[in-house]
């Protein structure tokens, strides 16, 4: 699959090194421009391409949108109309800035301002040097760590599921895009390395 990764930073690299050693094509980009990302796609191999954020989201047929929260408004939101895009952010006010999400989930919030995008969060709970590390395929979902993943579109949560196997960890359905506030900062599953039983568990058996 093609796969547009708009985020050059801890997650942004992980996902990109993980995802096109398990034989997807990825493009990535930055706030700063591809010229300034073309050691970087050289060191990761497997034919990685730095692209503008706008290149990258026409390029993926999903796109990972992995920048600081506080950046939402710079997403090329016409570029993503009609792909699937892995949410991976958090908001820390501390870091992003005061931003009023009217009571939404982070994600929902965001799908607003890509209007058409099919969003899916994910990867949100997981520390970036772990997603590197912990990922094993030669284990059973079972036991792997799960990675919570919600949406309001059931399609593309399949597929999304599928390329967390394809890394090594387990895909735990963790409902829509308001229920994803169960897996926003602050909540029992953040940064707990749990297996899909217990990660059910603790977000309430939701799956
Ligand atoms: N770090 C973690 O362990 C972790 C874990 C789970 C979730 N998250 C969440 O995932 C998101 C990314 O975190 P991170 O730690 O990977 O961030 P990071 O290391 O600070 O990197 C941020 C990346 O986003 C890029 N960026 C900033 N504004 C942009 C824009 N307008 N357009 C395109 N690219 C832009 C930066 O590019 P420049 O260098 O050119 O500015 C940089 O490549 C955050 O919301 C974070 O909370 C992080």
């Amino acid at each position: 699959m093609k796969i547009g990764i708009l985020g050059a930073g801890h997650i942004g690299k992980a996902l990109a090194r993980l995802l096109a050693e398990a034989g997807h094509e990825v493009g990535i980009s930055n706030s700063r421009g591809p010229e300034t990302l073309r050691d970087l796609a050289e060191r990761l191999g497997h034919g990685v391409t730095a692209y503008s954020n706008e290149d990258a989201a026409r390029f993926g047929d999903l796109v990972i949108e992995t920048v600081p929260f506080g950046h939402y408004a710079d997403l090329p939101s016409v570029q993503l109309k009609g792909k699937i895009v892995i949410d991976t952010a958090n908001y820390y006010p501390e870091r992003d800035g005061q931003i009023d999400l009217g009571g939404l989930s982070e994600s929902a919030f965001l799908a607003r301002h890509i209007p058409g995008a099919r969003v899916v969060k994910a990867f949100n709970t997981i520390q970036a040097a772990h997603l590197e590390s912990q990922g094993d395929t030669n284990k059973p979902l079972s036991q792997r760590r799960a990675i919570p993943m919600a949406s309001d579109d059931a399609e593309a949560k399949a597929v999304v599921g599928q390329l967390i196997e394809e890394i090594g960890f387990a895909p735990v359905d963790n409902g829509d895009l308001e229920q994803s506030k169960s897996q926003q900062p602050g909540t029992p599953i953040y940064g707990r390395e749990a297996n899909p039983e217990e990660a059910r568990q603790v977000l309430g058996g939701q799956s």
